[in-house]
């Protein structure tokens, strides 16, 4: 029986997951690392954490299994998106990697726009410029470290920079390069177009592979390194959003889900390249068998959490250490003993700007109707709920251009809480399903690997053999009623806030 490896580069770590065939889970293992933000709006990271943790967190998976080496016939990458290194002609790395999260980025957004068209933008690469994507990093460095952009030979997506270390040869994927902004992701190949107008050499890019396409192998050094064979198929693997959806079976319409990791996203399959027409959700290739996937990003979800969970939540963490539990689990039980609604307290949860539905760098962070009668419960449940607003608005989007919507599967960590998925139900109007996994983009990946290796024909036929539906909450109709009316409220917010934002945007950075 063929096992395979999955590996995902997040935001705040690398997992690393080996499952057998079947799909069923032998290992895990989970290394940490942190993001640095040396200026307001800015999100780096050294990409060598990102290798150390690879290495280790492969390690550990293989000591902590029985599979024998033999047996791993593939390996399957994921990660962050939009993340931008920057290789020089001896291929090291020239400054830490601008991550998907970073919004320094807008004047090079502007100057995308401009120089391009923005209905040529669309045509070319079914979306708009926005600060994460990779297009106006690569513009930034031009601009303000012509001394680097000099020496640039290379410039890579996080999973493609460790397909690297791994196997010395580059290779990039369809739907990761879909969020570069110089990808034509209706014909899944690099936009000379695009490259040509903003004057980007394409010997700087990888080759691209479709995610399940075997693209390079495991060379001999790292496979002594890492306890593998050498030359172990890499599959092209996906971002972690299209991985994702891989993992979480979403690979035909009518299919959609909401993760709740450090970013929210709201993903749905489609089968063809679709547009929204104010360009507020991406359309990027999708990881599985040559379809489409329409999805809004929120920058801060979990993110907002965690934020709380490290700022005002030490009473809570704790708590959770005494008890030898997740201090998330301590701070969503407290939340449940708020209200529906959190009595008028609303979050909004734009603390590193916003991306889906606001393109905005500049909103931030808000608690709005704060009372004497508010305490910590209501806090928290306040930024659960504004993060739960914020996927719903994407929902919207995407029920506004009539996508068809049968089943909402909840993933990532944010999926655990019941509470959350309850909020889901309640806001969405529909019921909230899970699956028996929850490796998420992992899991993704090693599926991939094992369409590659062809223990399946396609990507769906893996998916239908390896998932089922565990648990379903419907909503409830009362909850029904006072979201929508705080929704109301939560929308408005952002409008009549918008022009305070930017304001504040300009004083902070005359300041800071
Ligand atoms: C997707 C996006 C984030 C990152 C981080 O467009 O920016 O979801 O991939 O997970």
């Amino acid at each position: 029986m063929g096992h395979y490896i999955g590996i995902d580069i997040g935001t705040s770590g690398t997992k690393t997951i080996l499952i057998d065939s079947g799909g069923n889970l032998k290992a895990s293992a989970t290394e940490t690392y942190d993001l640095s933000t040396p200026r307001p709006g800015w999100a780096e990271q050294n990409p060598e954490h990102w290798w150390i943790a690879t290495r280790e967190s492969v390690r550990k998976v293989l000591a902590d299994s029985s599979v024998d080496r033999n047996d791993i016939k593939g390996i399957g990458l994921s990660g962050q998106m939009h993340g931008t290194v920057f290789l020089d002609a001896k291929n090291r790395v020239l400054r830490p990697a601008i991550l998907w999260c970073d919004q320094r980025t807008a004047a090079q957004c502007d100057y995308i726009t401009e120089t391009v068209g923005k209905a040529r933008l669309t045509r070319l690469t079914c979306n708009p410029a926005l600060t994460g994507f990779s297009a106006p990093k690569i513009i930034w460095l031009r601009e303000n470290e012509p001394e680097l952009y000099d020496k640039v030979q290379k410039v890579l997506l996080p999973k493609d920079y460790i397909r690297f270390r791994l196997s010395g040869e580059f290779a990039g994927e369809v739907s990761d390069a879909s969020g570069t902004l110089l990808f034509d992701v209706s014909n899944r190949r690099w936009s000379g177009k695009m490259l040509d107008m903003l004057d980007i050499p394409e010997k700087w890019l990888p080759p691209i592979y479709e995610s399940a396409e075997p693209s390079t192998k495991l060379r001999g050094d790292v496979a002594a390194e890492l306890g593998l064979n050498t030359g172990t198929p890499i599959v092209g693997g996906g971002g972690d959003q299209a991985a994702g959806g891989v993992g979480n079976g979403v690979v035909k319409e009518g299919l959609v889900s909401t993760a709740l990791g450090t970013s929210g996203v709201v993903f749905a399959s489609s089968d063809s390249p679709r547009l929204d027409e104010q360009s507020r959700v991406h359309t990027f290739c999708h990881a599985a068998d040559g379809i489409w996937h329409i999805m809004g990003v929120m920058l801060s979800a979990g993110g907002s959490l965690q934020w709380f969970r490290n700022q005002l939540g030490a009473e809570e963490s704790r708590q959770a250490a005494a008890k030898g539990v997740d201090p998330y689990q301590i701070l969503t039980a407290k939340a449940e003993s708020a209200p529906v609604g959190s009595e008028g307290l609303i979050f909004l949860p734009y603390l590193s700007g916003e991306r889906t539905p606001y393109p905005d760098p500049s909103a931030r962070g808000v608690f709005f109707g704060i009372s004497p009668r508010h305490g910590k419960a209501h806090l928290i449940r306040s930024v659960m709920e504004g993060v739960t607003y914020g996927l719903r608005d994407s929902l919207d989007i995407l029920r506004g251009m009539e996508i068809e919507i049968n089943q909402i599967r909840a993933s990532g960590g944010g999926a655990r809480s019941k509470l959350w998925r309850q909020m889901q139900a309640d806001m969405f109007n529909s019921p909230v399903v899970t699956i028996d996994k929850d490796e998420g983009p992992a899991f993704g990946a090693a599926l991939l690997a094992s369409v590659g290796a062809g223990e399946y024909a396609t990507t769906a036929e893996a998916c239908r053999a390896t998932i089922s539906i565990d648990t379903e909450l419907e909503p409830i109709l009362e909850n029904v009623h006072k979201y929508d009316a705080y929704y109301q409220i939560y929308r408005k917010l952002y409008q009549d806030l918008k022009e305070t934002f930017a304001h504040s945007a300009r004083v902070v950075a005359k300041y800071h």
